[in-house]
């Protein structure tokens, strides 16, 4: 492991680590939006085998980081790929980036959407959207990186009836730039 922290291509090798910082982030972010049954039911070993099998090639496109710590290990990641969704003119997503309560406020979030900016420029993608739901206070800081809003909707999730929201970037360069933020520790 590197003695500095960063950010690299998750492998399947990685799978622990993001189920437990995957697990811990939505029990920490999501209380008051999804049902706490669904919360407390959240199981690492689950998620564990999900991320395996997303990591050994189970979606075609989909790209995922881990921000790793020397003395943690991982701490957060995030996802990306061709856009599922149909929003006119964006043809790349964000589909996820969660970090653990711990490294929160250090500029990781920061990087990890510029690192996920930088690989859809690689792609020859522009452009790119996130959803997010409306009542998760997380999503400021998609506005904070130039996000633009651009649509809501209702989703129906784990038996609860919710609105998200997406924001857009038509121009991925100056988020891409942002992959070598110094801002990190
Ligand atoms: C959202 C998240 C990834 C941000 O990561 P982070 O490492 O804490 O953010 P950074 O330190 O890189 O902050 C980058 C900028 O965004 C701002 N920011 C971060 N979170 C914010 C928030 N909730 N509201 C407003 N601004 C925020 C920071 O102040 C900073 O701005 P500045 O550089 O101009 O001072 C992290 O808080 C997280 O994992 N949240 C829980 C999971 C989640 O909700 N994920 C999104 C699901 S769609």
């Amino acid at each position: 492991m590197s003695q500095a922290p960063h950010i690299r291509p998750a492998t399947a090798a990685d799978a622990a680590g993001i189920a437990r910082v995957h697990v811990a982030s939505w029990r920490s972010t999501y209380p008051g939006i999804l049902p706490d049954r669904f919360l407390v039911n959240l199981s690492p070993e689950s998620y564990t085998r999900r991320w395996r099998a997303l990591l050994g090639g189970g979606v075609r496109g989909r790209r995922t980081f881990v921000a790793v710590d020397p003395t943690d290990g991982v701490v957060g990641f995030a996802s990306c790929g061709p856009q599922r969704t149909s929003i006119p003119g964006y043809d790349g997503e964000f589909y996820a980036i969660y970090l653990h309560d711990q490294a929160h406020g250090q500029g990781w979030g920061r990087r990890l959407m510029g690192t996920m900016a930088a690989e859809l420029v690689g792609e020859n993608r522009r452009s790119a959207v996130v959803w997010v739901l409306r009542d998760n206070p997380s999503r400021w800081f998609y506005e904070r990186l130039g996000g633009q809003r651009l649509a809501e909707q209702p989703i129906n999730f784990a038996g609860a009836r919710l609105s998200e929201v997406a924001y857009g970037w038509m121009d991925l360069l100056p988020l891409a730039r942002q992959a070598a933020d110094p801002r990190v520790r």
